[in-house]
């Protein structure tokens, strides 16, 4: 008989469970296991090649150990880095998760967007060639965050952060110029849909957030739509390469995702 897919969703932390939650949904039967690599968190702040070399060497062990079906990248420092290189060493298909720049700029009326990611992921040429092919007549302001993901992970420990502090962050994306405001904002990192309701309260003024999520989601399933279903599939598991036990609270927020 055959299995249902082993899908692994690999983030430098716990901002992917934004985008496992969208793939469960979409793919209730799969088995999961979120790999999430607080060792090296954040990436945010890593050299490229020391980077590459790290994120190779994880999705490699859990390739080897896990046997997937196919692999998401769930994590856009990640995924604007080391994309190449991951589908160059490894057969199995890589979905990754990158700026959504395209549907952004098609959807904004102002025709002026911000792109809020890591400074890291901003600052790639990645992005930039995105913003080249797919922004033409729209207007894109880069707004690369040092401290969100860090903010994201310290709300799921169970340890409040200000809205001043993630006010201050997202800042940059409010753009009013030639009477066009900023009317759209890609969250170009998993981390940052963890915060979502805080960015609203905190916002100058209301703009559409665009979450990848779901769009990740409908590609994993479009890709496995040969590989038949699981009536009972295992519970996700979930590994940190810290090799770490999550604390009560972090333990209790991830039960929210099924682990
Ligand atoms: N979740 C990651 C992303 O989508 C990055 C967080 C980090 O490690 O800096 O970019």
């Amino acid at each position: 008989m055959t299995e249902a897919p082993t899908i692994v969703v690999f983030d430098s932390g716990l901002g992917g469970l934004t985008v496992f939650r969208e793939v469960a949904r979409a793919r209730p039967d799969a088995r999961f296991v979120y790999v999430a690599d607080d060792a090296g968190f954040p990436y945010g702040n890593m050299p490229e090649e020391a980077l590459i070399t790290r994120i190779v060497h994880v999705i490699g062990k859990a390739i080897d150990r896990h046997a997937p079906d196919l692999v998401v990248v769930a994590c856009n420092t990640a995924s604007t880095l080391a994309l190449t290189e991951l589908r160059a060493r490894f057969k199995v298909p890589f979905v990754g998760t990158v700026p959504a720049i395209k549907p952004a700029c098609a959807q904004s009326q102002t025709k002026r967007i911000a792109v809020l990611g890591t400074q890291a992921t901003v600052g790639r040429e990645y992005t930039r060639a995105l913003i080249r092919e797919f922004a033409a007549g729209c207007e894109v302001t880069l707004v690369g965050s040092p401290r969100l993901a860090t903010f994201a992970e310290a709300e799921l420990a169970g340890q409040p952060v200000a809205d001043s502090d993630i006010k201050s962050e997202i800042a940059g994306c409010f753009v009013e110029a030639d009477g066009r405001r900023t009317d759209t904002v890609v969250l170009a990192c998993t981390h940052y849909p963890l915060l979502l309701e805080r960015f609203r309260a905190v916002a100058p003024w209301p703009v559409a957030w665009l979450d990848p999520a779901p769009a990740i989601a409908r590609r994993v399933a479009d890709l496995l739509r040969d590989v038949p279903a699981d009536a009972a599939p295992p519970p996700p598991r979930i590994v940190f390469t810290s090799g770490q036990a999550p604390s009560p609270i972090l333990a209790r927020a991830l039960a929210k995702y099924g682990f």
